[in-house]
């Protein structure tokens, strides 16, 4: 996948720049156009080559489906006896028959985004909550006696998709705008976790509070308007809503070490310092464009919980296509999910694992460009016809190895 992008970014300068050179040629009637024009043909040729190579839907063998004897128990009830949660993303459109494997597989859930917060206001208007879709997830899975992580409180990236757009609007016409975010924040903070109280126990309080464009913390509207303590606010106010309920920061990370790490454990630091009522970190765990360095990942897992903080991997996935080069893909990709939910099963401060989609037949892969195309995606623990992947194997014998906290 990294090849992916470094070979279309890299190709298409050259195509562009044999394009310049074309254009300005003909512009010009040089002699050199000719050369410029097969030069430019050549390029394009090949980039279109390129494409179709990566756009063609690929097969790789299942030979997972006659390599595993079958083990009595679930992969959720192996997990409860072990005191750990397996959890998976869901939403509303889960097919009934998908979110059967909810409760006999998963003894957790994450609304994969029924409880953000523009996803729950009518036409986005602050303040003017339908809790119908939120409820109705939440309430299927606590009738089957499963835990709920909620997802999330506050999360600055995207605005108008993951908090309302008036909210910028707003902050924009007051006369003073850390106020009018304070108040606004409050109000739904409380609003959100008192209509969820006694069925969301943990809480992302804030989501991605890390910029994706540099190691700094992102510059969106609650820290440009609070400063970088709207992080330790918010999870003071959902404190004091309810005390009850864990808070966890949550962040993605593609590296696991550098200079962005560096700054999210200052980040941490400083919240610890400053008595801010956090309980945890959640690790994303998506796996975009690359696998993640396995040993980095499990030394940053002992960094957070040396803190005294517990971990979740809350959105764990895999795209089949960054095994692609192995002889069995399928294989490789359970090999690797294994691998790292293992590092979280072995350290008793790692309380979960939770994938980002109940099968593989409903992925956010597969509606988000390039990925749409560059099938399959068959990122998570069940394949589109529900039969278990190499890795539901793997985490089910790791789990009986688990040591209680
Ligand atoms: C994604 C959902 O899976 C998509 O359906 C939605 O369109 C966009 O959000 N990090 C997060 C999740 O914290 O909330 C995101 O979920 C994936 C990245």
């Amino acid at each position: 996948m990294n090849n992916y992008i470094i070979y279309t970014t890299v190709l298409s300068l050259f195509v562009l720049i044999s394009l310049i050179w074309l254009v300005v040629a003909l512009f010009r009637r040089s002699p050199s156009r000719k050369i410029a024009g097969a030069i430019f043909a050549a390029e394009a040729l090949v980039l279109v080559c390129f494409y179709f190579f990566y756009f063609t839907p690929r097969r790789f063998p299942r030979n997972y489906l006659t390599a595993y004897p079958p083990l009595p128990a679930t992969l959720a009830q192996t997990a409860t006896q072990n005191g750990f949660y397996i959890g998976a993303a869901i939403n509303r459109s889960a097919n009934p028959t998908y979110a059967e494997l909810v409760p006999r597989e998963f003894n957790s859930i994450r609304p994969e985004n029924a409880t953000k917060w523009r996803r729950m206001l009518v036409n986005g208007k602050i303040g003017k909550y339908d809790f119908t879709e939120a409820d109705a997830i939440v309430d299927y899975a606590i009738a089957k006696g499963v835990r709920v992580r909620g997802h999330t409180l506050v999360w600055g990236k995207f605005p108008g998709r993951t908090y309302p757009k008036e909210l910028d609007q707003r902050i924009a016409e007051t006369g003073d705008p850390a106020a009018e975010l304070q108040q606004i924040l409050g109000d739904h903070i409380t609003t959100v976790m008192r209509h969820f109280k006694g069925r969301i126990k943990v809480w992302d309080a804030v989501n991605e509070p890390m910029s994706m464009d540099g190691p700094d913390l992102d510059k969106n509207i609650f820290l440009n308007t609070l400063g970088k303590d709207y992080i330790a606010a918010v999870f003071r106010m959902a404190h004091e809503v309810d005390p009850s309920v864990q808070l966890f920061l949550n962040e993605q990370f593609g590296n696991y070490t550098g200079e962005g790490v560096e700054v999210f454990f200052g980040l941490l630091q400083h919240l610890k310092e400053s008595n801010v009522p956090i309980h945890g970190v959640g690790i994303q765990g998506h796996n975009i464009f690359k696998t993640h360095n396995l040993d980095e990942y499990r030394e940053f897992l002992t960094r957070i919980t040396d803190l005294g903080l517990l971990v979740e991997i809350t959105e764990f996935d895999a795209r089949i296509r960054l095994f692609e080069d192995s002889d069995d893909p399928y294989q490789a990709q359970g090999d690797y999910t294994t691998a790292y939910a293992v590092a979280c099963i072995e350290n008793p401060s790692c309380v979960g694992f939770t994938v980002w989609g109940l099968s593989d037949a409903s992925t956010w892969f597969d509606s988000i460009p390039p990925f749409r195309w560059m099938l399959p995606n068959d990122p998570l623990l069940f394949d589109t016809e529900l039969r278990p992947k190499p890795a539901y194997h793997g985490i089910k014998i790791a789990l009986k190895r688990r040591q209680p906290r």
